[in-house]
């Protein structure tokens, strides 16, 4: 079945404004949520199947207060098959169904020593460092778009606010992507720390690419995990990411449920 249609099926005259996409250690947001319905991407013509273990594939639709939202729990990365669109056609139908705004999240590693693992960062801006693009090969002017802005200041302000109320530290930050799977060498690292980023991941910027396409605004935030390759002890592995994200995936989820219930 088209996924326009099933969704109407599960929620006739309703329709959501802010799409969310999950990252690890933010499933807990979904406990949140009101009135949800819950939609198996393998029920949704164009929506990816996973391949990561502790990656859902669940479409939520629902209310954060009094916002309505669909939630993505579960997205394509480029590492799975190297194609870094994965997501232009679940992003494009939640855009025709009402929405205007794309929250995002995801783990990530730090590159900065007073930013801890389970610290949460608002990114303000990222590095596509594969320099790839899930809009090489369409056509029309609308293509060249503006990076500038990509996460939304005025959005970036009111979280920023949400979580100084809630008592809650809220770094700030430049998100730089590695492809992966592998996770960077130490070297990498350094070299992303001396071009300007304050963290590493290999997810997000490739929707953030494809939301401004689509005009829709955007929010995003990382949970840390890890600090980067090379900068402690720690051996990393995805055991470790989901372990971590696990332990402070009820405090980013409080945090970010309230950041989307008051969001303009
Ligand atoms: N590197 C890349 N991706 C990640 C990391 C990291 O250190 N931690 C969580 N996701």
């Amino acid at each position: 079945m088209s996924p326009l249609s099933l969704m109407k099926q599960h929620a006739p005259d309703w329709a959501p404004r802010i799409a969310v996409v999950l990252g690890s250690g933010w499933g807990g947001l979904t406990k949140h949520l009101s009135n949800a319905v819950q939609i198996p991407y393998a029920e949704l013509d164009g929506f990816p199947q996973p391949t990561v273990a502790g990656h859902d594939a669940t479409l939520w639709l629902g209310n954060l207060g009094a916002q309505p939202v669909a939630v993505m729990s579960g997205r394509k990365h480029g590492y799975e098959t190297g194609a870094v669109d994965g997501m232009a056609k679940p992003l494009k139908m939640l855009q025709q169904l009402g929405c205007h705004t794309l929250v995002q999240t995801n783990a990530a590693g730090s590159l900065r020593a007073d930013m801890p693992p389970q610290s949460l960062m608002l990114i303000t801006d990222h590095l596509n460092l594969p320099q790839r693009s899930p809009l090489v090969g369409l056509t029309g002017n609308d293509r060249f778009v503006s990076m500038v802005d990509a996460y939304d200041s005025e959005l970036n302000s009111h979280a920023a606010l949400i979580a100084k109320g809630q008592g809650a530290t809220l770094f700030e930050g430049v998100y730089a992507w590695f492809l992966g799977p592998q996770f960077e060498t130490p070297a990498e690292i350094r070299m992303a720390q001396r071009l300007g980023a304050d963290a590493v991941g290999m997810s997000t910027v490739p929707e953030t690419i494809l939301a401004r396409h689509l005009g829709l605004r955007v929010l995003a935030l990382s949970f840390i995990t890890n600090f980067g390759a090379g900068m402690s002890a720690e051996h990393l592995s995805h055991a470790h990411t989901l372990s971590q994200a696990k332990e402070g995936s009820e405090r980013a989820s409080q945090l970010l449920a309230e950041i989307i219930a008051t969001l303009p």
